[in-house]
């Protein structure tokens, strides 16, 4: 198939309309059947629900080309059955979970020109998106919604692909306990772009959001979960209610226990025992799985034994393997790698 002229090694990790999204409607009670468009337009009413009461969640998920030259997709099930749950969770009509999947396969397929070639570094982003479209002026669901999934290819979420990231932690919460911090709502992230731009400002990449109930516990970044490898070599992994069960993270800990034979633990991380971990790393579909070389609080700078040069060893490992499952030079567990028949 004849790709698109791009400069795949340039690309950043930004919107790029290509040539056909997904939509589908819900009015009177039940979803459309969904059809692929060439509009990358919505047209709303002022009064739609999303612009006032921010009733809207979304996902992420990737489209690779392996080495074999196939188009696979990575776990689309588990975006599709967190997606249901962020609609639940925000009174909106979750679209079912096996539309979900076929949407998906549909929107890369017929962008398959875009899936940038393996080895180029770049990967195809996908994003589903739900909205409360319909006229909502009282405090109150909508009764109208939309659903659609637009695909872009795009480079590292973070520049500087795998140098280690210096991080500071925030003085503001991300979610409250028994809040929305576990879901994907859009209004998640607006409440992180303050933040977020205070710690681009401050000259770090991401801050780290600590629990808001008592600022003890490390929970996870605007936009990625956190991860840490101790000096023993073994993978600590952050638990809490309030963050975003983050399918990359859930990979890399069946990556670590069951291919890299490594010990796993996930439970709550005391901000305090950073200081004494050897590794740490952000997670997600985004970055991967970016290093974390520094991080900055009102307590003092720590700096992370496997310094601001390179990634530490077992995260690279990590890196590696989940990477090479999902272009398929690697043998992953069953049922992770999605193959798109074009
Ligand atoms: C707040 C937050 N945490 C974690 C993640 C990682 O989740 P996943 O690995 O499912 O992409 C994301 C999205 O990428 C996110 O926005």
């Amino acid at each position: 198939m004849q790709k698109k002229d791009i400069k795949w090694d340039e690309l950043g990790f930004g919107y790029q309309p290509t040539d056909f999204r997904f939509e589908a409607r819900w009015k009177d009670g039940e979803w459309s059947e969904g059809q692929l468009t060439d509009n990358p337009n919505i047209e709303l009413t002022e009064a739609a629900c999303v612009f006032h009461y921010a009733q809207c969640c979304f996902e992420g998920l990737k489209a690779y080309e392996t080495v074999n030259g196939d188009i696979v997709t990575f776990r689309p099930d588990q975006n599709a059955t967190r997606m249901s749950k962020s609609a639940t969770r925000l009174e909106m009509p979750p679209f079912p979970e096996d539309k979900f999947v076929k949407a998906v396969e549909a929107v890369v397929r017929a962008n398959a020109s875009w899936v940038p070639p393996f080895g180029t570094g770049a990967t195809m982003y996908i994003r589903p998106v739900m909205i409360g479209s319909g006229p909502q002026i009282g405090v109150a669901p909508a009764h109208e919604f939309i659903f659609r999934i637009f695909v872009m290819p795009v480079g590292a979420y973070f520049k500087g692909a795998v140098k280690p990231l210096k991080l500071q932690v925030a003085d503001y919460d991300r979610a409250a306990p028994r809040g929305t911090g576990d879901i994907k709502a859009g209004l998640n992230y607006a409440m992180s772009l303050h933040p977020t731009m205070e710690a681009h400002r401050a000259g770090y990449a991401e801050n780290i959001y600590l629990d808001p109930a008592t600022r003890t516990y490390v929970e996870e970044t605007g936009g990625a979960n956190i991860l840490f490898v101790n000096k023993e070599g073994k993978l600590i992994v952050p638990k809490s209610d309030t963050i975003l069960p983050s399918i990359t993270r859930r990979s890399l800990v069946t990556v670590a226990k069951d291919i890299l034979g490594l010990e796993v633990e996930e439970r709550t991380v005391r901000f305090d025992e950073i200081k004494d971990m050897a590794e740490c790393a952000l997670c997600g579909t985004a970055a991967v799985l970016a290093p974390v070389g520094m991080i900055h609080s009102e307590a003092g700078d720590i700096y992370l034994p496997s310094g601001m040069d390179e990634m530490g060893p077992i995260c690279k490992k990590l890196r590696e393997t989940l990477t090479g499952i999902q272009m398929g030079e690697i043998e992953g567990p069953a049922g992770w790698v999605h193959k798109i028949e074009l």
